[in-house]
């Protein structure tokens, strides 16, 4: 018999979640849940998100609409352990068990370092002060993550691309561990949807709550008609041929379109077939998709008392099964009786 998989996922809580978030995580988090022999812990990464938000009642109001985003979106707590990221203490502990093991140069590697860094770069800071405003939260916020994933012992975490390298170095935190003290860590692989990896914005760019692009998740039609208007098309009239691959348009057509009617957009691009009319059809998909959830986020929004019930419920659980990999690993490491 093949043993039961862990699959884990989560997602910071900064904002309003949108169509990438939707297309990269959320709807793989929730098919793999429909899967056999899956076990499944999805959580808030409210942690993470204090880096990004400080505002007490801001982060808790981003934590309910995340929450009531998945929920709504069939997440079902007697297949899922679902929790915030805050309420399993051993999450920190293991990233202090883990810490020694990750190379600072790895850390100095990391995107959003590296990101801030260049920021500070071009504002003319010298080499002293490209530092300047990071903190150290921000810095080994990789090291977080790998303890988030480790500290639950997941086989596979579903992530957008963008979060690949974020994988990469914890896979690595859990090899340095089992060359050091043996396998007692699992290392966890990413499930990186390649059709889904990288969801282009309004402006075509990465669709991303730091660029200002994004469709909302669940938005009411007018304002998601005006939305899909604005995303940025070129100038070439209905009748010119189009390329399907070089096109936003077709890129979020495909996340939510059957396979037929990818297919048949695909031989209109060719054939030529005007803006307007995908864009209309694009509205149509997504309408269709979305509508039954958004309504059902609706409930979850305006009931937080019984997302504060699941919450409760699914971090009771993580803590229990997060308390004996912590064991585990610790006395692996010499700690502990
Ligand atoms: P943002 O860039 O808007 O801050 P997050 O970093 O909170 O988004 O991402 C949450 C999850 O959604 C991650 O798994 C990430 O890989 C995925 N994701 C975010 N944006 C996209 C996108 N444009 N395309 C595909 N996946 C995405
Ligand atoms: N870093 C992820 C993001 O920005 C969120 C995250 C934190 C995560 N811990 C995780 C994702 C563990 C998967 C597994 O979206």
């Amino acid at each position: 018999m093949t043993q039961e998989k862990i699959v884990l996922t989560g997602f910071k809580p900064t904002g309003r979640p949108h169509l990438g978030n939707y297309l990269g995580m959320l709807k793989p988090s929730m098919a793999l849940m429909r899967e056999e022999k899956r076990r499944c812990f999805y959580f808030l990464a409210d942690l993470h998100a204090l880096n990004v938000v400080q505002e007490p009642a801001l982060l808790r109001s981003y934590t309910y609409d995340a929450a009531a985003c998945w929920l709504a979106l069939g997440l079902d707590t007697s297949k899922v352990v679902f929790y915030r990221d805050s309420d399993v203490p051993q999450i920190g502990q293991m990233a202090s068990l883990l810490a020694p093991l990750l190379p600072k140069s790895l850390l100095n590697m990391a995107h959003a370092y590296k990101a801030a860094t260049a920021k500070n770069k071009e504002a003319g800071k010298s080499d002293h002060d490209v530092d300047e405003g990071i903190s150290i939260g921000l810095y080994q916020y990789p090291l977080l993550m790998a303890a988030d994933i480790l500290a639950l012992g997941a086989d596979y975490v579903p992530v957008g691309k963008d979060q690949q390298q974020h994988l990469e170095m914890a896979r690595d935190v859990a090899r340095r561990f089992e060359l050091r003290y043996g396998p007692v860590l699992k290392a966890p692989e990413p499930l990186i949807d390649q059709t889904m990896a990288t969801i282009p914005g309004l402006d075509g760019r990465k669709m991303s709550k730091s660029y200002d692009n994004v469709i909302p998740l669940f938005e009411e039609p007018t304002a998601l008609r005006k939305k899909i208007q604005r995303i940025v098309t070129d100038s070439s009239p209905p009748s010119a041929p189009k390329d399907p691959t070089q096109s936003t348009l077709f890129d979020l057509y495909k996340g939510f379109a059957t396979p037929e009617e990818i297919a048949s957009m695909e031989a209109a691009y060719r054939q030529g077939i005007g803006w307007g009319e995908v864009k209309g059809e694009l509205f149509r998909v997504i309408s269709r998709e979305l509508t039954p959830a958004h309504e059902a986020y609706g409930y979850w929004r305006s009931h937080p008392e019984k997302i504060e019930l699941l919450l409760q419920e699914g971090g009771h659980q993580a803590r229990s099964i997060a308390q004996k990999i912590y064991e585990r690993v610790g006395r692996a490491m010499g700690l502990l009786a």
